[in-house]
């Protein structure tokens, strides 16, 4: 039973309710008016200390499109946390007014905090460069619907690995399905964080590598996924502008890459994927967002008990 739990990192959930969910956001992906009232009455809240576009727009569209409300803001400034209040009593006063509530904030950690006071689920929607595990049910929807299983692939994940929490919460739950090897790519600043290596990765005896050059491995991939470099997450300008160009997928680099595989990313995009991308089949990442609000509504109704 998921009614009345916190969403804070993917492996919250057992893969058992991780597929449940993913069988769920598949029904309602293909009979969406089953589901259109199912959430009436009922109130989402959005905090967002941190701009989004797809995820907070994605989950007041899941609630609306169940029948329920949406309250909340977009930016920390337009709330009370201007005025210096607390995590813990901006929740305490939300669980009030709202059925559940999802949270995007710049510190890690900030989400469960929030959950430690709330009388209502939590849903962290991205914590710092820690876990983003509704991008991860986003992700898996669409790995499952393209590639039929989320076992038996060789994944690659490039750019940032340091700062990007979207890799970090999909290595955690890939890691729990059978026989998948993890390729990382970056330079050597972004290299995945030493807890994701050894207490994920080494831990669970997944296969990986560590390399810098894309070409060396991308004809290997049944999946690319491409991340942007993190801006806001670095201290230094000059560093961000030496790094932020380090990958950028074009069709030459996709000449290498099988027929079969996929490209994903969490967006948004700045120079990673070249525009001309878009026009090949294997770019999936347009989907992935569409399969986004779908998840998240089936997340909705678990959370809250309707189904
Ligand atoms: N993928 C993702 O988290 O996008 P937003 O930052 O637009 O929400």
């Amino acid at each position: 039973m998921l009614k009345g739990r916190h969403l804070l990192d993917p492996r919250d959930l057992t893969i058992e309710e991780t597929d449940n969910l993913l069988e769920l956001a598949g029904d309602i992906f293909l009979q969406p008016e089953k589901y259109s009232k199912l959430c009436e009455g009922k109130i989402l809240a959005t905090l967002f200390y941190e701009p989004s576009t797809r995820t907070r727009l994605s989950f007041e569209a899941a609630m609306m499109r169940l029948g329920g409300k949406v309250i909340g803001f977009s930016e920390a400034s337009s709330s009370s946390v201007s005025k210096g209040e607390s995590i813990a009593d901006t929740i305490r006063t939300i669980s009030c007014y709202a059925d559940i509530a999802v949270m995007r904030h710049p510190k890690e950690g900030a989400p469960k905090i929030a959950s430690m006071y709330s009388s209502i689920p939590v849903v962290n929607a991205g914590d710092g460069s820690h876990q983003h595990p509704t991008q991860t049910l986003t992700d898996l929807m669409t790995i499952k619907s393209l590639k039929g299983s989320l076992s038996n692939l060789t994944v690659g994940f490039c750019g940032d690995l340091k700062f990007g929490r979207t890799v970090h919460s999909l290595i955690k739950s890939l890691s729990r399905y059978e026989n998948n090897k993890i390729i990382l790519i970056s330079p050597e600043e972004l290299r995945i964080p030493n807890y994701i290596r050894k207490e994920v990765l080494q831990k669970n005896n997944i296969e990986f590598i560590e390399v810098e050059n894309i070409e060396e491995v991308i004809g290997s991939l049944d999946i690319l996924y491409m991340t942007r470099v993190q801006k806001e997450r670095f201290f230094n300008e000059e560093d961000y502008i030496r790094l932020k160009d380090s990958y950028i997928l074009d069709r030459e680099k996709m000449k290498k890459a099988s027929e079969n595989m996929i490209i994903l990313h969490p967006l948004p995009r700045v120079n990673e994927i070249s525009y001309e991308i878009d026009e090949d089949p294997r770019a999936a990442y347009f989907l992935q967002a569409k399969y986004g609000m779908y998840v998240r509504m089936a997340l909705i109704l678990k959370l809250l008990g309707v189904m």
